[in-house]
């Protein structure tokens, strides 16, 4: 029996990356794609979401697209990493179909409602759709497995010193998400920076001999760009989206520890902090696996055998 996902993104090349292989993997059934606004704007992200179902051919799942902006603040995109599409680097087609003519949350909750098992929702961008969704279905929420989202991190940011950018965002809606109750797995840098691919991983990519692998590593060479500068002390580029399905295809592949997390809405120089209870400091109550570290080769492995299936 696969599992029932939807994925929530703002493709950018790693959200990308995350679909190609979600949908190149039998364990998992894609009930919908949702679009948040973030890498780019939401009009980019959502046609960027449909390029590639159209590539993956995967033209039947239902895509909407969601919020115009964070739920109390100014939308910032991350241009400087994902381009001015959102998605620069490969030629990609143009969508073969339109996306639903209703807002993203309207799409989950129907999924949800008509769901015969819990669904588990993988949002990968900021968290302003699965925020409005669990604000406005609270009679949902017991549909909801779990969510395996990727943001936050319990060391250092990537935006601010202090913040990831998909929880700086919009951490109005992460916090709502993370007081929701509902189990949550938390890939953040913590893990994805150890998720590096390196420049051989990409040539290896780039042999195997199908279109959706020649794409994968086009995004990836735009993708390196960025991470190279030396500031970053990467060997590679960390491929962040991704972690949220390999752990949900093959969770032995990570350590993970379960803690309290809280969302940081106030603080001055803090703003979008995941702030992780790793030694339980306090009586919070444990809401969050945190995933800290990652078989690396065997990451890699994973997509490289998930892409000979295009
Ligand atoms: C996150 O931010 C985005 O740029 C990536 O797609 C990823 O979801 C990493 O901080
Ligand atoms: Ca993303």
């Amino acid at each position: 029996m696969s599992r029932p996902i939807i994925i929530d993104c703002d493709p950018g090349h790693d959200d990308a990356i995350a679909l190609i292989l979600a949908c190149a993997s039998p364990e998992l059934d894609i009930k919908a794609v949702t679009t948040s606004a973030g890498n780019q704007t939401p009009e980019k992200t959502l046609h960027n979401a449909l390029r590639i179902l159209t590539l993956v051919g995967r033209t039947d799942i239902p895509v909407a697209g969601g919020a115009l902006q964070p739920l109390s603040r100014e939308l910032i995109i991350a241009d400087n990493v994902h381009g001015e599409t959102g998605l620069d680097g490969p030629v990609l087609p143009e969508p073969a179909f339109d996306p639903q003519p209703c807002h993203a949350v309207e799409l989950m909750a129907k999924i949800l409602k008509e769901a015969t098992e819990p669904v588990t929702l993988v949002p990968t961008g900021p968290l302003t759709n699965i925020a409005l969704l669990l604000a406005t279905h609270r009679e949902l929420h017991s549909q909801i497995d779990s969510i395996v989202l990727m943001g936050g991190a319990a060391e250092v940011g990537n935006w601010t010193p202090a913040a990831e950018f998909n929880i700086y965002v919009d951490p109005e809606a992460a916090d709502i998400v993370f007081k929701s109750g509902i189990p949550i797995a938390m890939c953040g840098l913590d893990v994805t920076h150890r998720a590096q691919i390196m420049d051989e991983d990409i040539e290896r990519i780039r042999k195997i001999n199908n279109p959706v692998a020649q794409v994968t590593a086009e995004l990836l060479d735009f993708f390196m760009i960025y991470h190279r500068d030396p500031k970053w002390g990467f060997e590679g580029a960390p491929l962040h989206d991704p972690c949220t399905i390999a752990w949900l295809l093959e969770p032995e592949l990570f350590a993970s520890i379960n803690c309290w997390v809280g969302i940081e809405t106030q603080g001055n120089h803090t703003l979008g902090m995941t702030v992780v209870d790793r030694y339980q400091l306090t009586d919070n109550p444990i809401n969050t696996t945190v995933l800290f570290d990652v078989n690396r080769q065997g990451f890699v492995d994973l997509l490289a055998e998930r892409l000979t299936n295009y």
